[in-house]
C-alpha cells in the first residue's frame, strides 16, 4: 500500500516538473507565441500593435506572423554575411528598371529595408544629395542595397534632389535630407554619401560610431590615400546626437568645394575626434564624370572656412529653410525634390 502511494507521488512530482519545464521554455525560448484575443475590438487593437511594432521596432523586435508575433534577437556584433573586398565596375549599362529587378524584391517602398531575422541596433537614414546624376544613382543603388542588407542595417535611402537649375548647394540638401528623414522614422544615425562613391569592401560599416565617422578613406581618384589629414567628405556617418551638437552642415556653401571642410571644422571644434575604418577596408571607387552644370568651383568658399568657428552656431540646422516641391517613392529610394532658395543674383566668380 505504502509502495503504491509512493509510486503515485513520484508520478505526480514528475508531471509537475514537466509542466514547470514547458512553462520556463515558453518564457525564455526563442519563440514566444501570444494568441490574439477572441473579442473583435481587442483583436483589432492587438493586430494594430503588432503592425506598429513592425514599423517601429525596439529590441527585442517583433516579426509579423499570420496569427502570432515572433520575438527577434538583436543582430550580432559581427554580421555573418560579409564577403570583404568587392569587384565594382561602372561600364555596364544599368537602367533603373533593371536594378529594381535585381535588388528590389526584398525592399519596401521608399528604399526601405530591415533585416528579417534580427533587430539592428541603429536606424540609419542614408542621404544622397543629388541633381542630374541618374546614371550614377543606378550604379550606386545596384551596389549599395546588397551591401547594406549583408550588413544587416535597418535603413532607408533618401535621394535629395535640388529643384530647378540654380547654383547647387550640396550641404543644404543634406541638412534638408536629415530633417525630412526624421519626419518619417526615428532614425538615430545618418550616413551622408556622394552619389558617385561605391565602397570596395563590405566590411566598411554604414552605421554610426562613438565619434563621427569618415568612411571614404581611400578613394581611387586619390590613389587610395587621404589627400589631406582633415578631409571629411565623400561618405560620412554621424549619429543624431553628433549631428545636432555641430548644428548640422552650413547652409551657405554655394557651388563646388568647402562644405565638407566646414563640417570637418565643426566636428573638430565641438566633438574633437573622428573615426575611420582602416585604409584597406575604407577603399572606394568613384564614378568619373565631368563637372556638373551649375556647380562651378566657388572661389569664395575656402575663405569662409576661417569663419566656421564664429558662424557655426547660427548657420546650420537652426537656420535651415527650404521648400519641399515633390516626394516620390520608388522601390529603391525615396526621392525628395527640394527648393533650397538660391539667392537671386548669386555670382560665383
Ligand atoms: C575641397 C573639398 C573637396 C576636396 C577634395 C578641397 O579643396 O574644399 O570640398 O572635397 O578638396 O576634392
Amino acid at each position: 500500500m505504502l509502495q503504491k502511494l509512493f509510486k503515485l507521488l513520484a508520478f505526480y512530482f514528475f508531471l509537475c516538473m514537466l509542466c514547470l519545464l514547458v512553462f520556463l521554455y515558453s518564457k525564455n525560448g526563442s519563440l514566444q507565441i501570444s494568441e490574439p484575443p477572441d473579442d473583435e475590438q481587442k483583436k483589432e487593437q492587438y493586430f494594430d500593435k503588432v503592425a506598429e511594432n513592425f514599423w517601429r521596432t525596439e529590441a527585442p523586435g517583433v516579426r509579423l506572423g499570420s496569427t502570432a508575433a515572433e520575438v527577434l534577437q538583436p543582430c550580432p556584433e559581427t554580421t555573418p554575411d560579409l564577403v570583404g573586398p568587392l569587384h565594382v565596375e561602372f561600364e555596364t549599362n544599368r537602367t533603373l528598371d533593371w536594378v529594381r529587378e535585381q535588388v528590389g524584391s526584398v525592399l519596401q517602398l521608399g528604399g526601405r529595408y530591415k533585416p528579417p531575422d534580427c533587430v539592428s541596433k541603429q536606424k540609419v537614414a542614408i542621404i544622397i544629395p543629388f541633381r542630374y546624376r541618374d546614371e550614377h544613382l543606378n550604379h550606386w543603388l545596384y551596389y549599395l542595397h546588397p551591401i547594406l542588407m549583408r550588413q544587416q542595417v535597418d535603413y532607408s535611402i533618401y535621394v535629395i534632389n535640388q529643384y530647378g537649375h540654380g547654383v547647387f548647394n550640396k550641404a543644404k540638401l543634406m541638412n534638408a535630407g536629415y530633417a525630412e528623414a526624421l519626419k518619417e522614422y526615428d532614425y538615430d544615425c545618418f550616413v551622408f554619401s556622394d552619389v558617385d562613391m561605391v565602397p570596395l569592401d563590405d566590411r566598411n560599416l554604414y552605421r554610426c560610431f562613438d565619434s563621427p565617422r569618415h568612411l571614404a578613406v581611400g578613394v581611387d581618384k586619390f590613389n587610395f590615400t587621404l589627400p589631406y589629414k582633415n578631409i571629411f567628405g565623400g561618405v560620412i556617418a554621424l549619429s543624431k546626437e553628433q549631428f545636432l551638437k555641430i548644428n548640422g552642415f552650413s547652409n551657405t556653401y554655394w557651388g563646388w568645394g568647402g562644405e565638407d571642410d566646414d563640417i570637418s571644422n565643426r566636428v573638430r571644434i565641438r566633438i574633437k575626434s573622428i573615426s575611420r575604418p582602416d585604409s584597406l577596408i575604407g577603399r572606394y571607387k568613384m564614378i568619373h564624370h565631368d563637372r556638373d552644370l551649375h556647380n562651378d568651383v566657388n572661389p569664395h568658399n575656402p575663405y569662409k572656412l576661417h569663419e566656421t568657428i564664429k558662424t557655426f552656431k547660427r548657420d546650420g540646422l537652426n537656420s535651415l529653410n527650404y521648400t519641399v516641391k515633390d516626394i516620390k517613392r520608388d522601390k529603391l529610394f525615396t526621392f525628395i525634390s527640394v527648393d533650397v532658395h538660391v539667392p537671386s543674383g548669386l555670382n560665383l566668380k
